[in-house]
């Protein structure tokens, strides 16, 4: 049995907008376990961004529960919070949010500002990244003088240098031509086979491929929920089928 990391109990979450109350998340029960690449689909609206917010304590005007290795989350004051994402959770968001006067370098290490981490620890850890994800090399670039999948791929790094428990990535690839975007995917696929627990909202079939898990996500709540093997590159087109008639099935 997997442990479960996060955990939503009667999740709901509303907004409202000029007077009329728009629920988007509906008395929402998840289990998201430890080790996965989940993966949230979904149509354009249908509440996964909004969904990813919640999961990751970024958004706590909620009512119900979540829950992060066990302790609720929801009660955890502001300060708490911001200490439990800065050093538990990773975040890669959808669009690019680099700081565009701080260099690549500098934008992988803001997260350690003010964490009690070593920093030859950090050194060390900033290298890795950088050299895993090919970015040595572009170190002292600004975020203007790079390409889309540099850039994402710094925001990865970014989002991973605090050595988190979990990753959530909100369309990490929405915005990268189709070898960037693969190529951001194989990152994800070789963490999460490092046993990094990850946590993907996409639209794009080929990036939901990469998941152990799909959950389908209609009027804010789950209507359907896929188990996968572990991706294989070599069982790809297999695993396109099965993944396909699920998401057709669910008039996606
Ligand atoms: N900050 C916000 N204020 C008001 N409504 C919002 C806000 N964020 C999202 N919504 C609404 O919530 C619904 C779901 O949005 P979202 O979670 O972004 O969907 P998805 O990511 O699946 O496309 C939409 O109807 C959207 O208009
Ligand atoms: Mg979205």
């Amino acid at each position: 049995m997997k442990n479960i990391i996060v955990k939503t109990e009667l999740l709901c979450k509303s907004f409202i907008s000029d007077g009329e109350i728009n629920n988007v998340i509906k008395n929402l029960d998840l289990d998201i376990f430890e080790g996965d690449f989940t993966v949230i689909m979904g149509s354009s609206g249908s509440g996964k961004s909004t969904l990813l917010y919640t999961l990751s304590g970024m958004d706590n005007v909620i009512t119900g529960k979540v829950y992060f290795e066990g302790e609720d989350i929801t009660r955890l004051k502001e300060k708490d919070i911001a200490g439990l994402r800065k050093n538990k959770l990773g975040f890669v968001f959808q669009g690019i949010n680099l700081i565009p006067n701080l260099n690549v370098y500098e934008n992988i290490l803001s997260p350690t500002y003010k964490t009690n981490k070593e920093r030859r620890k950090i050194e060390s850890k900033i290298e890795e990244l950088l050299e895993r994800m090919d970015l040595s090399a572009h170190r002292k670039k600004f975020p203007n003088q790079m390409s889309g999948g540099q850039k994402q791929k710094a925001a990865i790094c970014r989002a991973l240098i605090n050595e988190p428990k979990i990753l959530f990535a909100d369309e990490p690839t929405g915005a990268l031509n189709s070898s960037q975007g693969q190529n951001v995917l194989d990152i994800f696929t070789d963490i999460n086979r490092e046993k990094q627990s990850v946590v993907m909202v996409t639209h794009d079939l080929k990036a939901a491929l990469r998941g152990n898990r799909i959950i389908y996500l209609k009027d804010g709540r789950i209507d359907g929920d896929l188990r996968l093997e572990d991706y294989d590159k070599e069982a790809a087109n297999e695993r396109e089928e099965t993944v396909y008639k699920f998401l057709k099935e669910k008039g996606w």
